[in-house]
């Protein structure tokens, strides 16, 4: 087992592990992350290959303050500077020009970079000790395998990953689903991924409102429309069709015995299924709703589960980072 802990003694190996090269899992405030030092093409490439994603798909460089953002950032739009100022430390990743020289690997190969400061005290902590070691920022995608559900807890970085890649223990991520990433590249700003930040605070800050990603946008696993995938099939169904459908299976004169075949799990907020079904509650708290939605697919998909079926969430503009989660977890 190689779990860090995250006392300093614990942050220190980290750090050294990460400024010589290697690869280490940590916590943030979102999700956990698997990070490399960005100014390293050789040790990103072992994201890469961990992850088992693209190369040309890119990952975000999280750094330890805005100043260290400038180390990575040709130029910082009044737009971006606005945002970091209100939002940073947070979950808020922005996509600005990347400067030439450095992070080729991590940007995908792209012209532009997403960076983010974020709040967790573990990651604060390593991006200090790095820092301080020469690494001017860590690449970390989301610590899950490509295309599958993000890591909220050190048990499920072990999941994906098993118990030989170091991990920064932080507990369970208290966010729960993955910043919210503004392209401030473009001349307006454009909503990539929505978070747990909501549009209103985004433009409140961005004094402009936000555009819709255009078909031209940049490749972005987060953006893919099937991501985050359990291995079950998964159905949002409106509160009235989740319902209906319950009601149907509910009538269908089989002993429970077989009803339990058919190996059907729910979550949902407001509506009970019968008791042989397997069901996991929904909080009506949107940012408790995010806080468990990962844990919660996870442990339904780990039942060995053929169908997953989810309440649509509410309408509410702080619900859409949940709705667009499952929406892609649906997708596939
Ligand atoms: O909360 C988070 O953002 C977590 C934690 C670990 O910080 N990270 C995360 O990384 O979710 P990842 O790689 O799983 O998702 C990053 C998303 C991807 O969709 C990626 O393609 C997109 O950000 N992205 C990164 N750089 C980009 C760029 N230059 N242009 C467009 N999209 C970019
Ligand atoms: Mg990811």
């Amino acid at each position: 087992m190689t779990i860090l802990g995250n006392d300093s003694a614990a942050v220190e190996r980290a750090a050294q592990l990460i400024a010589g090269g290697g690869l280490v899992a940590f916590p943030t405030e979102t999700v956990y992350g698997l990070g490399a030092r960005a100014d390293d093409d050789s040790a990103v490439a072992k994201i890469f290959a961990a992850k088992g994603r693209p190369a040309d798909h890119p990952l975000i460089v999280h750094v330890e303050s805005a100043a260290q953002a400038r180390v990575f950032a040709s130029e910082l739009p009044a737009v971006a500077e606005r945002l970091m100022a209100a939002h940073w430390p947070g979950p808020l990743t922005v996509i600005v020009t990347r400067a030439p020289q450095i992070a080729a690997a991590a940007a995908g190969g792209q012209g532009t970079i997403g960076l983010r400061c974020p709040s967790h005290p573990v990651a604060r902590a390593l991006l200090a000790q790095t820092l301080a070691l020469g690494v001017p920022g860590i690449a970390a995608p989301s610590a899950n395998r490509f295309g599958r559900i993000s890591a909220t807890s050190v048990a499920h970085v072990i999941d994906e990953f098993g118990d030989e890649m170091p991990v920064l223990d932080g507990g369970d991520c208290e966010i729960g689903i993955e910043s919210s990433i503004v392209d401030c590249s473009r001349g307006h700003p454009v909503l990539l991924r929505p978070g747990v930040l909501t549009r209103a605070q985004i433009e409140a800050v961005a004094g402009v409102r936000l555009t819709e990603p255009q078909a031209d946008a940049p490749r972005a696993s987060g953006t893919l429309e099937a991501h985050y995938a359990p291995r079950a099939k998964l159905r949002v169904m409106s509160t009235a069709m989740l319902r209906s459908a319950l009601e149907v299976l509910g009538e269908t004169p089989l002993p429970s015995r077989r009803a339990s075949t058919l190996k059907l799990a729910v979550y949902s907020r407001t509506v009970l299924p019968k008791p042989h079904l397997r069901h996991r509650a929904m909080p009506e708290n949107p940012a408790q709703a995010a806080h468990e939605l990962f844990a919660a697919l996870r442990e339904l998909d780990n039942a060995g589960v053929d169908l997953i079926w989810v309440e649509a969430p509410p309408d509410g503009p702080e619900w859409e980072g949940v709705r667009d989660r499952l929406q892609r977890a649906a997708a596939v």
